[in-house]
């Protein structure tokens, strides 16, 4: 069946400005780390980047070793994109990195140039592309230095395999040299990418300031805690489910039975708001305007449409907020 792009797409989403770039993303993007490898079904993957797009969601987030297998979700990614999305390439945000390990010896890990420039030449080949629009250092390398690779960014923007870069998993201290690397290269930094959640906010100690200060942007990944944030897992582990997955990176070392108890409390809260867990968890994200972007994931349609109904109400009132604090802390 051939793919027709929703028509009425853009008046569905709000678009933020990505720090002082001439970017803008819309609230929610699109993440494919699971859900789109070997071991997925391609109708259903397909599906969900179709309702994405006729959303308004322009941004797609993949990196070399997403899958399972590593690089199945860029292929797949990829043949989508040329069989329904080839005439609305120059609409779309794609973004790929590199930083964990991808193959072996010693140059299919961490921040080399000789790394990130061969892991980006295979990622546009599994994808079909020309060029990303986001080209990200994955993870800091403590080996590597910082000058060499932010000097890799650096020359693939000037080689035109990417048109932005950005960083993800640096701390403050690492973010600040790298970000001051980069201008004096003249390759300014787009966006920062960040575990952030209600259950992770090692963010609020300086990032966040440190991002608003530096005019980059803020796309926290993992926003629903990988699933825990959500009603799914308040009455035991469904077998569909990430957690259940042997592939799946949700296990009982992260969902403890002490965070399990707050996500009850946590939804008693979203229901008196009217809003589902995962809805409440993206609207407590998008509250803060320096977050510019909120990266989910999801397994199904339904999941996204249901994700998606955060944009609605985005308000809380200070009571709520405290109340969700008391739970977070408690
Ligand atoms: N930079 C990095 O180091 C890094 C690391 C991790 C992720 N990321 C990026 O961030 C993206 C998102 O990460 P994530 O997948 O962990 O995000 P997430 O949004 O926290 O979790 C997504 C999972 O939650 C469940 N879910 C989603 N929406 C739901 C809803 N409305 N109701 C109930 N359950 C729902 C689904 O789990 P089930 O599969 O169980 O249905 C889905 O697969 C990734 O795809 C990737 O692009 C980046």
């Amino acid at each position: 069946m051939n793919y027709q792009a929703s028509v009425n797409r853009y008046q569905k989403m709000n678009y933020r400005r990505c720090g002082n770039s001439g970017i803008q993303l819309p609230e929610i993007s699109l993440g494919l780390w699971h859900n789109f490898g070997d071991v997925d079904d391609y109708d259903n993957y397909r599906s969900i980047l179709h309702f994405a797009f006729d959303n308004g969601i322009t941004h797609f987030d993949l990196a070399n070793n997403y899958g399972p297998p590593p690089g199945s979700a860029e292929a797949h990614f990829g043949e989508i994109l040329k069989r329904d999305f080839a005439n609305h390439r120059d609409e779309l945000i794609i973004s790929t990195k590199a930083g964990y390990y991808m193959w072996e010896g010693p140059y299919g890990d961490w921040g080399s140039k000789k790394y990130l420039i061969s892991s980006l030449d295979q990622s546009l080949k599994r994808m079909q592309l020309d060029y990303v629009d986001i080209f990200y250092h994955h993870r800091p390398d403590p080996d590597t230095p910082l000058e060499e690779t932010m000097a890799a960014l650096d020359l693939i923007v000037r080689q035109g395999k990417a048109l932005y870069v950005g960083l993800s998993n640096y701390k403050t201290s690492e973010f600040n040299q790298a970000v001051a690397i980069l201008k004096d290269l003249g390759t300014p930094c787009l966006i920062h990418q960040p575990k952030y959640s209600m259950f992770e906010r090692w963010v609020e100690d300086s990032l966040l300031d440190t991002l608003e200060e530096q005019k980059v942007g803020c796309i926290p990944f993992s926003p629903l805690a990988q699933g825990l944030l959500t009603d799914k897992y308040l009455h035991g582990i469904p077998e569909d489910s990430r957690w259940a997955k042997p592939h799946g990176f949700l296990n009982e070392q992260y969902a403890t039975p002490d965070k399990i108890e707050k996500v009850k409390k946590l939804n008693v809260i979203a229901q008196r708001r009217n809003q589902t867990l995962a809805q409440m968890a993206i609207a407590w994200l998008l509250k803060d305007p320096r977050i510019t972007t909120v990266l989910v994931g999801a397994s199904k349609v339904s999941q996204l449409a249901d994700s998606l109904q955060s944009l609605d109400y985005l308000i809380f009132e200070s009571t709520e907020l405290a109340e969700i604090e008391t739970i977070l802390h408690s």
